[in-house]
């Protein structure tokens, strides 16, 4: 039989060491290093850890060459078409899809949940006028920890469970919060007898008093295909494995600090373009390119390796075939735009992009494909939302994964402070 292990060989000196195989049930086997530095006192050297797994997980499972997603073993394609967020947030916590009467009450748990602490909401106003809703959004988040400092002692499993449904429950309130402090506008509170992801549009677009926008014909309310989409997208969202925001959340959590601290590092690494500032990039972008005929131009730009121009919304570290969640909202795009007749030179400009690139030896070569920012930029334009709101969307559908991964992390026995030792190049 064979032995399940992998044997590396210091050619310098022919010093031989062992390491065992560990298997996991779907994905590629890991050779479990853990004592080569103080078997070899050498390192393992892995700039942006593209070969190294720093964790077990049973949350969420990615197969970047067949373009697969599963969250909790269920294909990405089954949860975004027959399953609505809060079931994705009850199957990433608990594991398991919820029964109608677990359901039912964690909807009601999550709209009772979902105010603010008043002190907190006065933290807004410290903000300057515009600031982006992603300051305001982390800075809100870390400010949660110090009105429920009682989560850094987490206990039973209720504790964890309140602490996590807090979360996600007040997170679409602060996206929203943080949202109208930069346009000067009144806060909309939460309305609990609209469900999650209908209740943060409300908080976006309602006036005070609660009254819809009016048109001639009367008030504008909340479509529920906008739901459904919006719903969508925080599903896709919702978790993604070791990623670097939740790589980072596991480190802060690496150090004993609030699961809340936690979440806002998560949100500051969220942030870049090369993450999920993409979406609000890609709008960025479609604009600046202006036009259908200005295309092939920056098509060239992107593939001059002397010019830092990158086509965002294109290309994944993990993926190399196609990303299944840019999959899903192309089909939404198209859905989207027969049933709102929406139809848009910033949708033209993407879709020859998109015709262009995928015929591109450049893009196939490299293997870069639309990711789930290049369509869910479109989407949320579509859907009348502010660009700068892109990415707190994205935080409030990631939140359910980052605090999943948050308690998996402290439940682990194996789990250690995040320590990474580095190769000495200087003086
Ligand atoms: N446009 C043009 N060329 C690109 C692009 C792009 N968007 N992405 C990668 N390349 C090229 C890159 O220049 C390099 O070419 P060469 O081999 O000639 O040097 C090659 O492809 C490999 O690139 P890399 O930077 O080594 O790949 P990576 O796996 O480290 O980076 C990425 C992945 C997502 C950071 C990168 O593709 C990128 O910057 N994309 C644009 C930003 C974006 O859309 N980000 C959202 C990612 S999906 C949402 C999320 O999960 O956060």
């Amino acid at each position: 039989m064979s032995k399940k292990t992998m044997t590396l060989i210091d050619n310098r000196n022919g010093a031989r060491y062992d390491y065992p195989i560990l298997e996991g049930t779907r994905g590629p086997a890991a050779v479990d290093m853990r004592s080569f530095y103080r078997d070899s006192g050498m390192f393992s050297y892995d700039p942006g850890f593209t070969s190294t797994a720093s964790c077990r997980s049973e949350i969420t499972f990615i197969n970047g060459e067949e373009g697969e997603l599963r969250y909790r073993g269920i294909p990405i394609e089954e949860l975004a078409t027959g399953h609505s967020y809060l079931e994705v947030c009850h199957l990433l916590l608990e594991g398991e899809l919820p029964t109608d009467e677990e359901l039912t009450a964690l909807d009601l748990e999550i709209r009772h949940r979902s105010f603010l602490p008043e002190g907190l909401v006065k933290l807004f106003e410290t903000m300057p006028d515009n600031a982006h809703p992603m300051s305001s959004l982390s800075a809100g988040v870390t400010a949660l920890s110090a009105f429920y400092y009682e989560h850094l002692q987490l206990e039973t499993d209720d504790d964890y469970r309140a602490m996590a449904h807090r979360i996600i429950a007040k997170m679409p309130t602060l996206a929203a919060f943080a949202y109208r402090h930069s346009l000067g506008a009144t806060y909309i509170y939460p309305d609990i007898d609209r469900s999650f992801t209908e209740n943060f549009l409300y908080m976006l677009r309602a006036y005070p008093g609660g009254k819809m926008h009016r048109d001639p014909d009367g008030p504008r309310e909340i479509k529920p295909i906008e739901v459904a989409a919006l719903d969508t997208i925080f599903t896709l969202h919702a978790d993604h494995e070791q990623n670097a925001s939740t790589t980072v959340v596991r480190s802060v959590a690496s150090t004993g600090a609030h699961p809340y601290v936690a979440i806002s590092s998560g949100i500051a690494a969220l942030w870049g373009r090369a993450h999920g500032g993409a979406n609000e990039s890609v709008i960025e972008q479609l604009r600046m390119i202006g036009s259908v005929e200005n295309v092939e131009r920056y098509i060239a730009k992107a593939k001059d390796p002397n010019d830092p121009f990158r086509l965002m919304g294109f290309g994944h570290r993990v993926y190399k075939n196609f990303d299944p969640r840019a999959r899903i909202l192309k089909t939404l795009q198209d859905r989207l735009r027969d049933e709102l007749d929406l139809d848009s030179e910033l949708m033209r400009i993407a879709q020859r992009i998109e015709e262009i690139a995928l015929n591109d030896d450049y893009f196939i070569q490299r293997k870069l494909y639309p990711n789930i920012d290049f369509y869910s930029g479109i989407i949320l334009t579509a859907l009348g939302l502010p660009r700068s709101m892109f990415t707190p969307i994205f935080v409030i559908g990631r939140t359910v994964g980052w605090i999943s991964q948050w308690i998996e992390f402290k439940k682990s026995p194996e789990s250690k402070i995040a320590r990474p030792r580095q190769l000495y190049v200087g003086k």
